[in-house]
């Protein structure tokens, strides 16, 4: 089938290359002309394991390709995704600008039945401004092009963005238009064998599901790091709380994490903008609130630990950091737990010296004229000299560091772990001061 994306970041590159590997014709459109002409060079602007070879060979063989010409793009596909990006407003709401300048580029140059489908995540009732912008463009125009605007939200997860949109657990597809879902199942029907994935609702159900999936994962998470304040102030040790009720099938293992706070371009923005979707509608989201103000307080757990531990004086400290982004296997660095902590030691006079496995280049583009920011090539030259050892990422290479070399490092022995990487004890016998979420020296030694 003949496809086009619109917005050629996370989302709309990640799909627009999955597509054209199951052989449909994609064209890729956006307006950033630096960013076109590197990906037909083959250089891909973000870090996603399995991407750049399925970019490359998918450009090669001609079914997927790129321009910053609108109208070429609108020509081309039957199918047009929007996939550009919907940043929050400073009210927290889902900024729609880029969506709906998309749709108006659509109708300004269609000439023929199109299928638009909002791919962004966007607030529910946007399909409904999409399809109006497009009626109004096209009345201006004084034409009459038929055309169904259809939600079909994006639930893939960064650093398994490719795997995720290759074999997707559903298929969520919002319209009432029998031709459009006919359409859809025809475009997604390399991904759906075995057993059927395509999940078909009303368009406004569709779009609340993608915002409903967010929130639910960062409820999991944020009541599991109220646990863990809690276990620190009961004595008790979140790990073994979590292997408890994990147990429980009903609650599962998954996404019950305690951590520094959950980060990402897409929990803080989805659950913010959900608050201020009730809020709109006179709703008071009570629960969505807490969740919220329960991530922003364990933002700050990191840099509470350094200062209760060095007793309020930071200033002229050293401290290693380890992992900037906001998880593994990314170098997204969008409301990361790093940047938090990194600010609140320059606010108390700290300096920094930090270290992440992908996101160097992006710590840099974004503090690039920072004095007290030192980013070391490895994790051990991050140590050298420090005063504290901060975890703030759980790559892989982090779990089972030589904790001799560590300790010989650092000035003095300390480690925040912000994601329970290791055994209290075995740090505690090594002569460490181990502070952890929920375990470790910060749970509080309680009189039974
Ligand atoms: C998320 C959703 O998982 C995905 O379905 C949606 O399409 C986009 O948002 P992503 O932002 O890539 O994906 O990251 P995810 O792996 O879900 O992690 C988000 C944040 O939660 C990270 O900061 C992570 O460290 C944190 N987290 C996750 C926890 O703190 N504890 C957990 O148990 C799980």
């Amino acid at each position: 089938m003949k496809v086009t994306v619109f917005g050629i970041g996370y989302v709309g590159l990640v799909q627009a290359a999955v597509l054209a590997s199951v052989g449909h014709d994609v064209m890729c459109v956006d307006i950033d002309e630096q960013k076109i002409d590197n990906l037909k060079k083959g250089i891909i602007p973000i870090y996603e394991p399995g991407l750049t070879p399925l970019v490359e060979e998918t450009y090669q063989n001609g079914l997927l390709n790129f321009t910053t010409d609108a109208a070429k793009g609108v020509s081309h596909g039957t199918i047009q995704f929007i996939a550009v990006g919907t940043p929050p407003d400073e009210d927290g709401s889902a900024d729609l600008k880029y969506v709906l300048a998309v749709a108006e580029t659509i109708a300004t140059y269609m000439t023929d039945e199109k299928i638009v489908i909002d791919k962004s995540t966007v607030p529910v009732g946007t399909a409904d401004k999409v399809a109006a912008k497009i009626a109004e463009v096209l009345a201006k125009r004084k034409q009459s092009i038929p055309y169904d605007v259809v939600s079909n939200p994006e639930f893939l997860k960064e650093g398994a963005a490719v795997s995720d949109c290759m074999k997707p657990d559903r298929i969520v597809v919002g319209t009432e238009n029998e031709k459009s879902r006919v359409a859809m199942r025809e475009l997604y029907a390399p991904f759906n064998r075995n057993h059927d994935r395509m999940i078909f609702m009303d368009v406004r159900s569709a779009e609340l599901t993608k915002y409903a999936a967010n929130c639910m994962l960062a409820t999991k998470i944020s009541f599991m790091n109220e646990m863990s304040n809690l276990a620190e102030l009961l004595g008790a040790d979140i790990e073994a709380v979590r292997h408890g009720i994990g147990s429980d099938s009903r609650i599962g293992y998954q996404f019950i994490y305690p951590g520094c706070g959950y980060g990402g371009s897409c929990f803080p923005k989805d659950v913010q903008a959900l608050v201020r979707t009730a809020n709109e509608i006179n709703y008071k989201p009570a629960l969505l609130e807490a969740v919220e103000s329960v991530n922003y307080a364990q933002k700050q757990k990191l840099f509470t630990h350094l200062s209760n531990h060095f007793k309020g004086d930071l200033a002229g400290k050293t401290i290693a950091i380890w992992g900037l982004s906001f998880k593994p296997q990314t170098d997204d660095m969008r409301e990361a737990s790093s940047i938090v902590l990194m600010k609140a030691l320059w606010q108390a006079g700290a300096i920094v010296q930090a270290y992440d496995p992908e996101a160097m280049e992006e710590c840099q583009r974004i503090f690039n004229d920072n004095d007290n920011l030192a980013l070391m090539g490895t994790k051990e030259s991050a140590l050298k000299g420090a005063d504290a050892l901060v975890v703030c990422t759980e790559w892989s290479q982090f779990r089972a560091p030589d904790f001799d070399l560590i300790g010989n490092a650092l000035t003095t022995k300390v480690i925040v772990d912000g994601r329970n990487l290791y055994d209290p004890q075995l740090l505690n016998e090594r002569g460490f001061a181990y502070y952890a979420i929920g375990r470790g020296d910060s749970v509080k030694k309680v009189n039974a």
